[in-house]
C-alpha cells in the first residue's frame, strides 16, 4: 500500500469490504461517507458493477433527501474502488466480510486473505449467526478476528455489535470499536454466541410470524399491520423478512437451530418452500410480497 501523508491518515486506514450484496454495499457506503478510502470486492465484473450502482443509487437518494450535497456524494464515490481481485483487499488495514452466510465460504476467504495480508490486519465478520471463534481458529490469526455485525439498511441503522471471542486481543477490540464510532455508529459489546444480542431476540420473532401465517392466525397484511400499529415497529415482520432476504434468514435459522436445538429457531416449512421457489424477498422481486407492483401486493402462498 502506498504510504499516506502524515496528518491525512485516519485511525482505521483503508477499509476492505468483501461481498457487495445488501450488506457489503451498505458497509462500503458508510465507510466512504465517513471519509475512509474503501475497496469493495465482488465475485464477477457484473456483480461488481451492480454493487457500485447500488452505492451510487443510495447516495443519490441521500442527495435528493438533502442529507448530503452532490459534491459530498461525488467525493465519497471517489473514495470507493470496486474490484474482483482479492489482492488489493489484502493490503487494507481492516477487512470486513459480508459474503453469504456459510462458514465454509467465510473460512476459505479468511485463509486466502491471511496468506496475503500483513499480520496486523484486522479481519471482521458481519455474520448474523455463525460464531466468530470458528472463523478465528481457522483464520491463522485468532487474536485479530472480531465480529462487526451491522444492520440492514446499513446507512440508516445506527447499531453495530462488536463481538469478541476468548482469543481476540484487546487491541483488536479497541481498533474495531473505534472504526464503528468513526462510521458514526453506536457499538455494543456482545459475547460470541450465535445471533449475538439482536438476532437471538429478533430471529425467533420473525420465524414466529411465519408460523402465524402457516397457522392462519391472520393474513400477511394484518400480521404486518398488527406489529406496526400495535407494537410500534417500523416494518411488520413479514415485510422485514422480505427486506432482510429469505435465503439469508433460512441459513441463519438453520445455523441457530443447530447451535441451540430449540424449536423457536427451527425454520418453518413455508420459509424453506419460498426459498426453494426462488422467492428470496425484495432482492429477487418476490417473497411474502410481490414487488413487481407499486405498492407491493401479497404473493400467492399456496
Ligand atoms: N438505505 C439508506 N438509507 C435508508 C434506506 C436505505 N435503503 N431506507 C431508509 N433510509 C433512511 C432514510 O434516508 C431516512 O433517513 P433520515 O431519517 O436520516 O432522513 C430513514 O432511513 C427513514 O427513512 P424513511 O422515512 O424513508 O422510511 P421509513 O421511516 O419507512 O424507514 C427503515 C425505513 C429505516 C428501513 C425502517 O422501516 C426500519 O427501521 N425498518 C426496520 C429495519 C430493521 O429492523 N433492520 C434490521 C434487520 S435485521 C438485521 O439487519 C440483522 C441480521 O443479521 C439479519
Ligand atoms: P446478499 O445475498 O445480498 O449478498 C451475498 C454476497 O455474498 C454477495 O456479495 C455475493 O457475491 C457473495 N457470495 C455469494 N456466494 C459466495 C461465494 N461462494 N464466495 C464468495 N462470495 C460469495 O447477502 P447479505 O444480506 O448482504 O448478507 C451478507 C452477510 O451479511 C451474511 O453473512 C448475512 O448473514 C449478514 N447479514 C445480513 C443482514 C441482512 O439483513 N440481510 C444483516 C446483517 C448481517
Amino acid at each position: 500500500m502506498a504510504p499516506r501523508a502524515a496528518g491525512t491518515v485516519s485511525p482505521a486506514g483503508v477499509v476492505g469490504v468483501v461481498g457487495g450484496g445488501l450488506m457489503g454495499s451498505g458497509i462500503a457506503q458508510a465507510a466512504i461517507v465517513a471519509g475512509l478510502d474503501t475497496r469493495l470486492r465482488e465475485l464477477t465484473p457484473e456483480l461488481a458493477k451492480d454493487a457500485r450502482a447500488r452505492v451510487e443509487r443510495s447516495l443519490s437518494t441521500a442527495v435528493k433527501r438533502e442529507k448530503i450535497t452532490p459534491a459530498q456524494r461525488d467525493a465519497a464515490l471517489d473514495r470507493l474502488a470496486v474490484t474482483t481481485d482479492l489482492a488489493p483487499i489484502a493490503r487494507c488495514d481492516v477487512i470486513i466480510e459480508a459474503v453469504v452466510e456459510d462458514l465454509a465460504v467465510k473460512v476459505a476467504l479468511w485463509q486466502e486473505l491471511h496468506a496475503q495480508a500483513p499480520p496486523s490486519t484486522i479481519f471482521a465478520s458481519n455474520t448474523s449467526s455463525l460464531t466468530i471463534t470458528a472463523m478465528a481458529v481457522a483464520s491463522g490469526r485468532p487474536d485479530r478476528v472480531v465480529g462487526l455485525h451491522f444492520f440492514n439498511p446499513v446507512p440508516a441503522m445506527p447499531l453495530v455489535e462488536v463481538v469478541r471471542t476468548i482469543l481476540t486481543s484487546d487491541d483488536t477490540v479497541d481498533r474495531a470499536t473505534a472504526l464503528v464510532r468513526q462510521l458514526g455508529k453506536e457499538p455494543i459489546a456482545a459475547r460470541d454466541t450465535s445471533g449475538f444480542v439482536v438476532n437471538r431476540l429478533l430471529v425467533p420473532y420473525m420465524l414466529d410470524a411465519i408460523r402465524a401465517v402457516e397457522q392462519g392466525v391472520a393474513s400477511v397484511v394484518d400480521i404486518d399491520t398488527g406489529m406496526r400499529l400495535g407494537a410500534g415497529h417500523p416494518m411488520g415482520p413479514l415485510t422485514l423478512l422480505d427486506f432482510v432476504g429469505l435465503d439469508t434468514i433460512l441459513r441463519v435459522a438453520e445455523i441457530m437451530f443447530l447451535e441451540y436445538r430449540e424449536p423457536r429457531f427451527a425454520p418453518p416449512p413455508l420459509l424453506r418452500q419460498l426459498v426453494t421457489a426462488g422467492r428470496y424477498g425484495r432482492k429477487s422481486g418476490a417473497g411474502f410480497y410481490d414487488y413487481s407492483t407499486d405498492p407491493p401486493r401479497v404473493s400467492a402462498l399456496g
